[in-house]
Formats: C-alpha cells, sequence, structure tokens
C-alpha cells in the first residue's frame, strides 16, 4: 500500500507497524485521518514515538475513530473518566492489568473498536505488550474446524476479571493499590458472540474467544466448551500470529481490537509503569 502523508514501517510477518510523520497533539487533516485508518486497518496495531500527550489531545485522537468508552469497573482519571490509568507502582508485587491474553470488553454487547495506550512511565526494561493477529489464527485452522467454528456462538462475561474471586479481587487481596477497580456482581451478566466474527471494514473472518472473557459455547456446558476452547487460546497466540512491543515514555500502541488480542507481560516486579488508555466503542459482531 502506498501512503503519501505517513511513513508506515512494519515490525513483524504478522501485525504491527511503527508510524513515523505523525504528530498526534494537533487534529489531522482528513488525508493524514485516512491514511492512519488505513494503517490500522492493513497492519492491525500501530505503534507512534515521542508524543507528548495531554489527556485533551489523547481523547481528540482517538474520538476520530469513535465515541469513547467509559469502562464500568476500572476507574478513569477524576476528570477525564474514559481515560483509564493503566498502572503498576514499584512496590506492587502481585498481577497486572491485562497480564492475560485477550481482546478488550468482550463482554459488551457491542465490544471495543479498538484503544489507544500512551505510555507515560516505562520500567528500563520489560513490560513490553503483545499482540496476536486473529485473522491469522482463522485463516490457519483446518476446513472442518472452521465449519464448526462458523456455526457456533460463544457466551461471555466479564466475572474472572472483575467477579468476587476474579483477577482484580485477587491483585487487591495481595494488597495491590495500583489501579481502583470496582469488584461488582453484575459482572456474570453473560453476552452472546459469534465464535468467528467478519470484521467490519475489512470484511475479513477472525476468531473471536479470548480466555479472559469467554465462558462457554453456546448450548454446549462448560465442560464440554473447555477441550476445544483450551485448543483455540493457544492456537490462537501461535508465536507466528504474534508482534512485540518496546515501550519507551511517550509512545502509543493503537490495536484494532475486533481482530487483535493482546497480552501486558508482567516482567517488571520493583519499577513502575504508568500508562493512560482511551477505549473507543465499537459494534455488534457478525
Ligand atoms: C490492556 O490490556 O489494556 C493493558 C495493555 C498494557 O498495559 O500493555
Amino acid at each position: 500500500m502506498d501512503y503519501s502523508r505517513i511513513e508506515v514501517r512494519p515490525v513483524a510477518g504478522a501485525l504491527g507497524a511503527e508510524i513515523a510523520g505523525v504528530d498526534l497533539t494537533r487534529p489531522l487533516d482528513d488525508h493524514a485521518f485516512a491514511e492512519v485508518h488505513r494503517a490500522l486497518l492493513d497492519h492491525l496495531v500501530i505503534f507512534f514515538r515521542d508524543q507528548t500527550l495531554t489527556p485533551e489531545q489523547h481523547k481528540d485522537f482517538a474520538r476520530r475513530f469513535g465515541a469513547l468508552d467509559v469502562h464500568p469497573y476500572a476507574k478513569g482519571l477524576p476528570d477525564h473518566p474514559e481515560i483509564i490509568p493503566v498502572t503498576k507502582e514499584a512496590d506492587d508485587r502481585g498481577g497486572n492489568f491485562g497480564g492475560t491474553w485477550h481482546s478488550d470488553v468482550t463482554f459488551y454487547e457491542k465490544p471495543a473498536l479498538g484503544s489507544v495506550l500512551y505510555a507515560l512511565e516505562v520500567p528500563p526494561y520489560g513490560g513490553d505488550t503483545l499482540f496476536a493477529n486473529q485473522y491469522l489464527a482463522y485463516e490457519a485452522l483446518s476446513d472442518g474446524l472452521k465449519q464448526t467454528l462458523d456455526g457456533l456462538t460463544a457466551l461471555h462475561n466479564a466475572a474472572r476479571s472483575y467477579g468476587a474471586g476474579g483477577r482484580a479481587a485477587q491483585r487487591q487481596a495481595q494488597g495491590s493499590k495500583s489501579m481502583a477497580i470496582d469488584i461488582r456482581e453484575d459482572s456474570e451478566q453473560t453476552v452472546e458472540h459469534p465464535v468467528v466474527r467478519t470484521h467490519p471494514e475489512t470484511g475479513r473472518k477472525a476468531l473471536f474467544v479470548n480466555h479472559v472473557f469467554t465462558r462457554r459455547f453456546k448450548g454446549w456446558t462448560e465442560e464440554e466448551s473447555q477441550p476445544l476452547l483450551d485448543f483455540l487460546y493457544k492456537h490462537a497466540v501461535r508465536p507466528e500470529f504474534t508482534c512485540r512491543f518496546r515501550w519507551k515514555p511517550g509512545s502509543v500502541a493503537f490495536w484494532d481490537n475486533r481482530c487483535t488480542q493482546h497480552y501486558a507481560l508482567n516482567d517488571y516486579h520493583g519499577f513502575a509503569r504508568r500508562m493512560h488508555r482511551v477505549t473507543i466503542c465499537g459494534d455488534r459482531p457478525v
């Protein structure tokens, strides 16, 4: 693909590209916006370096792509509820937010289009984020399994993350004060999504189940669902479907949540990591 206003440098064979020539503090004109949008659709996750964003500028950039979400469980900044401070403090020895392969908020009827994560403070080493291409994950399956999955629906909810006994509750029990997360029973509410979704903009099919929010297949018990789900979770993140991003202060990652999963590595104990995340509302998977 030709780009005239931005430079696009792929970082891996599967997905991911660094974008140069864009200052996210200024409103993008329509041409630059169209190229950034195309780069997102082509590369699934795009990275920007050396940005210095105020919360307003961060939100303004994300808002070009759609309305902004306010997370129901993770508390936003006092004056900017749409911005989740994704933080792990230096003295926090427990787990981290996003430290398992997942797509964001698939417990919504309309899961996110994408998220824009901005690094304020990063550890001297570690704390990378991994991304996995879910088009490739689907395409690499046998025709037989594709046919089976094409007809399946999965149930998703937020209980493993935000319910009593879930990951956030466990972090709080370990004494973590890094993030303000509400633990609530409504995390048990379940929504249905196709196991294979068609991307609304590219028309490509992507695998759409994840270890954090998917619970079982519709019409199947949890016990029946688990072996096939376990296979899919492992398959979905095969190394050849992934890329890995090394953060610096001022780096920005923007992922298309409709066709990727991501994983925030928790390998920097003793150091702080502070990010701001804005999430863009998406549509109902079909
Ligand atoms: C997330 O899952 O949104 C967090 C990603 C990260 O901190 O790298």
